[in-house]
């Protein structure tokens, strides 16, 4: 058992601040400065304890929360580590350049099958229309004072593609022009919280959203899902805020039922939450009928985040955040404050391509794209698919011990998978295979998926 870190860890006793929430901040701090490296061990809980003279309990409280932040990786049972991909805020520049290949994921090599999900077909898209776009930016005249809230007409043609696209009953006075998901995340994030408030993650869920809440100081509490999505009745009263993907939960797939819609509002207006509703993939739906969005069925209490990057790319950097516009009022003031912004180039290109009706067209042919490529998936692994109504990713459930080999002997023919069990923060509770059809051909994911199917083990096996 290991017993000491080359890290100094002191309790003050006489401290207001809790014991756990020290040792996690100095532990935090050790591995935001690279003194605790990715990959290393830590001592066990109890070795923890007998070092500091601190009560197990202390320990234990101390390492949830780093893991509820993702800084630390529990190989269950065979210890715990600092998580490959913790995130190096203030890393010395040859240390950050070390860590950026864990953070940051390269295309794979040409003849490997990559089905990990978060990419879309970057491929696709009409040329002439982006081009079209960029030479209309080109004739933007400088601002010298951009506007937090976006581009007025922008903010005007997003609210059009809401209520069109999604039957969002809302006006440009709601809309702010965000850098996308992450950026919109953290600018609530930054704007209602802070050290003490509790903001609620799906669980499993989205890693940035649990990165960027602790980022922002707030503890992050996992709010366990099932098959439909969010389950109301396990969420605690006292949250600030809840992440939530109610059109498709990443990465199980539910699809959040309208009573359960209602239900979760009403939890919202009794404890004065704030939902914020991550509608990342909800243009891509297969033979369902959409389901009202969260925002449109209480506007007062729900912000909604929109992004580019699944229907056009994560590069073009263009998101949008609506909220009531008390809030949105806090969000932009905030929003100045951290100098951050929106360019007004990009807002300008996107503009274009909605005004022209080239992203409609974009859409439409990459929906039938992504159904076929569905299709192909449901064709060949048709009783294990899970969550395939919408969106680029279908879950792929099985017993957990087949996951890991499963994995390991997938990636040895050349087909790289994703797992439920990574997007958990606590100890896995879904099993199975997170499948990405975005940045996969066709024919890319026929062969991958009919390599799944030759490694599952029959039945009973
Ligand atoms: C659940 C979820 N939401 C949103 C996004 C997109 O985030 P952004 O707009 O910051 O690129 C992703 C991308 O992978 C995602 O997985």
């Amino acid at each position: 058992m290991r017993l000491t870190i080359d890290v100094p860890l002191a309790v003050d006793r006489e401290s207001p601040v809790p014991l756990a929430v020290q040792v996690a901040g100095q532990l935090r701090e050790a591995m935001r400065t690279g003194r605790l490296r990715a990959g290393e061990r830590l001592p066990s809980t109890r070795g923890l304890a007998a070092l500091l003279g601190v009560s197990r309990t202390v320990a234990t409280d101390a390492y949830q929360q780093l893991y509820a932040e993702g800084w630390l990786d529990g190989r269950h049972g065979s210890g715990t580590y600092v998580a490959d991909d913790a995130l190096p805020y203030e890393k010395p520049a040859a240390q950050a350049a070390e860590a950026r290949g864990a953070v940051h994921r390269a295309p794979a090599p040409p003849g490997v099958v990559d089905l990990r999900p978060g990419r879309p077909w970057v491929l696709g898209y009409d040329e002439a229309a982006w081009r079209r776009a960029w030479r209309s930016a080109g004739e933007l005249a400088l601002n010298a004072f951009p506007d937090p809230y976006g581009h007025p007409e922008l903010r005007e043609l997003l609210a059009e593609h809401l209520r069109r696209a999604r039957a969002v009953p809302v006006g440009a006075g709601n809309v702010m022009v965000t850098r996308g998901t992450g950026n919109g995340l953290d600018l609530i994030a930054a704007t209602l919280l802070g050290p003490g408030s509790r903001a609620g993650v799906e669980e499993p869920g989205w890693r940035a959203a649990r990165r960027i809440f602790a980022s922002r100081g707030a503890e992050v509490v996992p709010c366990p899902v099932d098959e439909q999505g969010v389950i109301v009745e396990a969420l605690p009263d006292d949250l600030r805020v809840l992440y939530t993907t109610p059109a498709h939960q990443f990465p199980v797939g539910g699809r959040l039922p309208i009573p359960r819609r209602e239900k979760l509002l009403a939890w919202a207006r009794r404890t004065g939450a704030i939902v914020v509703e991550d509608d990342y993939d909800a243009e891509f739906r297969y033979d369902v009928a959409p389901l009202p969005a969260l925002y449109g069925l209480d506007p007062g209490r729900v912000v909604l985040l929109g992004t580019l990057s699944k229907s056009l790319g994560p590069d073009v950097g263009l998101g949008w955040l609506v909220a009531p516009a008390d809030l949105l009022d806090a969000v932009a003031e905030r929003r100045m404050h951290l100098a951050d912004r929106t360019p007004g180039p990009v807002q300008r290109a996107v503009a274009t391509l909605l005004e022209r009706g080239d992203l409609d067209r974009h859409l439409r042919r990459m929906r039938l794209e992504y159904a076929r490529r569905r299709a192909a998936i449901v064709e060949v692994l048709g009783p294990y698919v899970r969550g395939d109504t919408a969106g680029l990713h279908v879950m792929v459930a099985l017993p957990a011990g087949v996951v890991p080999g499963l994995v390991r002997r997938a990636g040895e023919r050349g087909v790289l998978l994703d797992t439920t069990e990574a997007h958990h923060h606590g100890p896995p509770r879904v099993h199975g295979l997170v499948l990405g059809y975005g940045s996969a051909s066709r024919a890319d994911v026929r062969r991958g998926c009919a390599v799944i199917r030759e490694l599952i083990p029959p039945e009973g096996a």
